[in-house]
């Protein structure tokens, strides 16, 4: 061993020593190996919890756990949602949205600006109704539409909130007698 070498902390590795080129033993400082260790040890521990005794959940179970506690607030949503409304609301907010969405989903294009209809489509304002004055086959028309004679669909534009207020606007347009309201198609309905 040459003599600069006493003064290096590492040792030679016996044997590597080639044409002056040493290759010393220089060990990891202590924390480095520590925290191998540490790792190794961690390993097991999680191969034995997880692996070879099931003891932990899998990913796939902690996916289903995961889903179970979805599916079980969404359920809850849908039990704590208001049922459909039967009856129109006469609600002066309910009223101002319904004409707001009348005005906003240009229903006034075919059934004019105050429901008095046109060329297009029926007067909503009089008590003669194609289909009928029911409230919930009212809202059946609006979400469905009359495609065939030209009625839009509004199902897909339309929460069930939205279209309860916009039914519940056209009930209280009935007798409001507009000028240039369209003569009356459909059957009487009081
Ligand atoms: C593109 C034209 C058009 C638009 C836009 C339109 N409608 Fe109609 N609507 C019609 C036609 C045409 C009819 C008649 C359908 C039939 O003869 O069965 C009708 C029928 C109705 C009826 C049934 C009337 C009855 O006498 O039974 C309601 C209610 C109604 N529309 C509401 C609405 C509402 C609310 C909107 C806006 C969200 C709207 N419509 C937008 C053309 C339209």
């Amino acid at each position: 061993m040459s003599e600069e070498l006493k003064y290096h902390k590492g040792q030679l590795i016996e044997g590597h020593e080639f044409d002056g080129i040493r290759e010393l033993d220089n060990p990891p400082p202590p924390w480095l190996m520590y925290i191998f260790y540490i790792s190794v040890l961690f390993s097991i521990a999680y191969w034995i919890y997880y692996h070879m005794t099931d003891a932990g959940p899998s990913q796939e179970d902690e996916f289903n756990q995961e889903m179970a506690v979805v599916a079980k607030a969404d359920a809850q949503r849908v039990a704590e949602m208001p049922p459909a409304a039967t009856t129109a609301s006469t609600d002066p907010a309910d009223l101002e949205a319904g004409k707001a969405l009348f005005m906003e989903k240009a229903c006034f294009a075919c059934h004019g600006m105050a429901g008095e209809g046109n060329a297009i489509g029926p007067n909503l304002t009089d008590t003669f109704w194609i289909h009928s004055c029911d409230f919930t086959e009212v809202i059946k028309v609006i979400k469905n539409g009359v495609p065939e004679k030209g009625m839009t669909p509004y199902k897909d534009q339309l929460n069930q909130k939205q279209t309860e207020q916009l039914a519940s606007y056209l009930m209280g347009l009935v007798g409001t007698n507009p000028a240039n309201a369209k003569e009356s198609q459909g059957n009487e309905c009081k």
